[in-house]
């Protein structure tokens, strides 16, 4: 008899498999499609194996619903600290995130005081401990050269803005964007931009409506910004675009292979000729046949990642003359749901929506979930289609209290796990505080 295969040094210094400390059991979106599937669940919150059957002391079956990997908003604003209180904090966002299947939020630098240096970030990173909900990974703001060393060790990423917007006042000068995008390709961390060119704002009429807002920050502001930035970019640096705009945008990036977001807004609302400011973000809206084509390029797949801007502002705030209010909508909560409900509609593929809202955005940011596969984090979502609603303000959990998609439909997860502990069951959140900072654990495979 032949005699057993000797084992490897590795193999003899590996841990003991873990044990499955439950099963869940169920349609399940793997490998690209929707499978009855078990799927072996660690203590830890891992997925062991998915496989057609999985012994284990507790097993759960989803029934009609499915089973989808948990979300990844790579982009939020949670206004904590110095934020008008009341208005959002890192409580109520990553509830909101949980309530909507986002297991791991982005959140972005321009607090007050704006995330430059390792003591503000040293800051946010205490606020998160025991308050969170979900995953926080930390964006900072590379404005101070002097301490760009000790962030890249100690953020999760870095958000650069080159138009002035809430918060920050003053982009990078033309001539310092090469040197700076050369040095942050040095620090490895990924590098989100938030991409309009100033010097092509039209700021001299004064914008009573959304179709003002998008003529005033044209999308002449989006090319030209995209342009520098191709252009400054060198290759070892992990790119990514915030919220475009344009189907040429589009083009251009993935020409590029650069990685990108859109958001629900600008694909799912227009400019308008009403004084409604719960519109007004930056970039503006655009026109519904811009729209349009960014909504087409989306569905064909085009779109890497599909991000909220989750950038509340209070109601108050949004009631003063268009001109005066601030930019920004709440979308965390509603990010996934709305989408999904343009899956049960037959407008958009559930792939294409699992790769942008799961998949993509947890690999930029390094981390080992979004997919239902062995090894990936236990984050998974329990969805039943047939349960729709519509948005309404008040019934979702922004402090602010509305949402600049009242009416429209939505399909929430009954369950969310996390860590493979359930943190919401029939859509209430029955989680705790488990949410922890994050950083990157592998290089994302973007670029
Ligand atoms: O509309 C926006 N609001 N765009 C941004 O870039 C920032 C954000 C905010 O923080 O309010
Ligand atoms: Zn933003």
């Amino acid at each position: 008899m032949a005699p057993p295969p000797r084992r490897t040094r590795e193999e003899e210094h590996a841990p003991p498999p873990e044990p499955t400390a439950w099963v869940l059991a169920g349609r399940a979106f793997v490998q690209g499609r929707l499978q009855s599937v078990e799927i072996a669940i660690s203590e830890e919150g891992t997925i062991l194996s998915v496989g057609k059957v999985r012994p284990g002391p507790r097993r759960h079956d989803v029934g009609e619903a499915v089973i989808l990997p948990s979300a990844t908003d790579l982009h939020v604003h949670f206004r904590e600290p110095g934020g008008p209180s009341g208005v959002e904090s890192i409580e109520s966002g990553t509830l909101q995130a949980a309530l909507g299947g986002v297991a791991l939020v982005g959140e972005m630098p321009n607090t007050t005081p704006p995330v430059t240096d390792s003591e503000a970030l040293a800051d946010k990173a205490v606020r998160v401990h025991r308050r969170a909900a979900v995953d926080v990974l930390l964006y900072a703001s590379p404005t101070n050269p002097r301490a760009l060393r000790s962030l890249a060790r100690r953020a999760g990423a870095f958000k650069l803005y080159l138009s002035p917007t809430t918060g920050i006042a003053e982009p990078p000068a033309p001539a310092d964007l090469a040197p700076l995008l050369g040095r942050l390709g040095e620090l490895g961390l990924p590098v989100s931009v938030h991409a309009e060119d100033p010097t092509e704002f039209e700021t001299e009429v004064p914008a009573k409506d959304t179709v003002d807002w998008d003529a005033g920050r044209p999308p002449a502001a989006e090319q030209t910004a995209i342009e520098r930035l191709l252009r400054d970019a060198p290759p070892s640096l992990r790119l990514h675009v915030a919220h475009v705009t344009l189907g040429s945008s589009v083009a251009r990036l993935r020409r590029a292979g650069i990685s990108f977001e859109a958001t629900p807004h600008h694909l799912l609302l227009a400019d308008r000729r009403d004084s409604d400011a719960r519109r007004k973000v930056n970039p503006p809206l655009r026109a519904e046949s811009e729209r349009k084509l960014l909504w087409e390029a989306f569905v064909r797949g085009e779109v890497p990642v599909l991000a909220s801007d989750h950038a509340p502002h209070s109601a108050d705030a949004k009631a003063l003359p268009f001109a005066l209010a601030p930019s920004g909508m709440p979308g965390v909560e509603t990010l996934l749901p709305l989408m999904l409900a343009r899956v049960r509609a037959g407008q958009l593929p559930l792939p294409i929506l699992t790769a942008s809202a799961c998949d993509r955005p947890a690999r930029w940011l390094g981390q080992p979930h979004g997919r239902i596969a062995a090894g990936h984090r236990a984050h998974l979502l329990v969805v039943d289609f047939r349960q729709r609603t519509r948005l309404e303000g008040r019934h979702l959990h922004a402090p602010c209290g509305w949402t600049a998609f009242e009416g429209r439909e939505g399909i929430f997860p009954r369950e969310h796990y996390f860590y493979g502990r359930r943190i919401v069951a029939d859509g209430e959140f029955v989680g705790g505080a488990r949410g922890a900072v994050v950083r990157p654990e592998f290089a994302p495979t973007s670029r």
